[in-house]
């Protein structure tokens, strides 16, 4: 709370479990994540997107579904909020679903795309709005090959503005927190290691972690949507 209230620049790292409690499956819980359902290498690699396209552009089609009957948690507010808390705030998320910016965060690097966009396979233009005809992936408007989501498969690039963007603000930040992720996927993994190994202080919130005695880091076992919300109460009693 005090490494919160003293502050200049906090830098987040926000995993699925953020939007758990707006109803959107987390992927690597055992019997609630996605991973455990569908199998990674059926629906999120450019191979299967080559051998199935149709198949992977449904699956995404429905995790749009749900992204859009889905509203902003606590979570995600009290992160929109904290950024107009504190001089800086620096918000990096995995996640594909956009809540955090419908929630109001602003200086906010989405590293694993946004379900809200797809882009053509052929050129990379990308689009904000597209029509579903009978022909799944629609074709491109103006050149004809399919349309694919704009997210990160596995075995893919991250986009490398945004990578670089974090990586900057996890080495110069004084807080980090680490947000409802597994940190299994990298490199968005290494960023609170990096934080940690640059000076700042590092908090890991989240439903599995156990506390550990080490200076400078702290380990909440708590839901982001009820912790958040009450640090933020704690460290700025009347402002938040
Ligand atoms: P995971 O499903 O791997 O991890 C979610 C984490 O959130 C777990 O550690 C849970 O304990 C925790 N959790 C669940 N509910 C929570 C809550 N209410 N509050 C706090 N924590 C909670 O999801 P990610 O770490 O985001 O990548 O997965 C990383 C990447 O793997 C995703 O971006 C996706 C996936 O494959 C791609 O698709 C490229």
């Amino acid at each position: 709370m005090r490494a919160l209230r003293a502050a200049q620049h906090v830098a987040v790292l926000t995993g699925a479990g953020v939007s758990a409690e707006s109803g959107i499956p987390t992927f690597r819980e055992a019997q609630t994540g996605l991973w455990a359902r569908f199998s990674p290498e059926e629906l999120a690699t450019p191979e299967a997107f080559r051998r199935n396209p149709r198949l992977v552009w449904e699956w995404y089609a429905w995790r749009r579904q749900l992204v859009a009957a889905a509203a902003p948690n606590p979570g995600h507010l009290a992160l929109a909020r904290l950024e107009r808390l504190v001089p800086r705030l620096t918000l990096i998320t995995q996640n594909v679903d956009g809540l955090h910016a419908r929630a109001g965060s602003t200086d906010l690097i989405e590293l694993h795309g946004n379900l809200a966009r797809v882009r053509c396979l052929a050129e990379g233009t990308v689009y904000t709005s597209w029509a579903e005809g009978d022909t799944l992936p629609p074709p491109c408007p103006a050149c004809g090959a399919p349309l694919r989501p704009d997210v990160v498969w596995f075995g893919e690039q991250l986009p490398q503005a945004a990578l670089e963007r974090a990586w900057a603000a996890a080495s110069s930040c004084d807080l980090f927190l680490s947000i409802g992720t597994s940190g299994l996927v990298q490199p968005a993994a290494t960023l609170p290691e990096l934080a940690y190994r640059s000076g700042a202080s590092l908090a890991v919130i989240n439903l599995d972690v156990a506390s550990a005695a080490e200076p400078r880091l702290y380990q909440l076992h708590a839901s982001s949507g009820k912790l958040l919300p009450a640090l933020l109460r704690a460290a700025f009693p009347g402002a938040a």
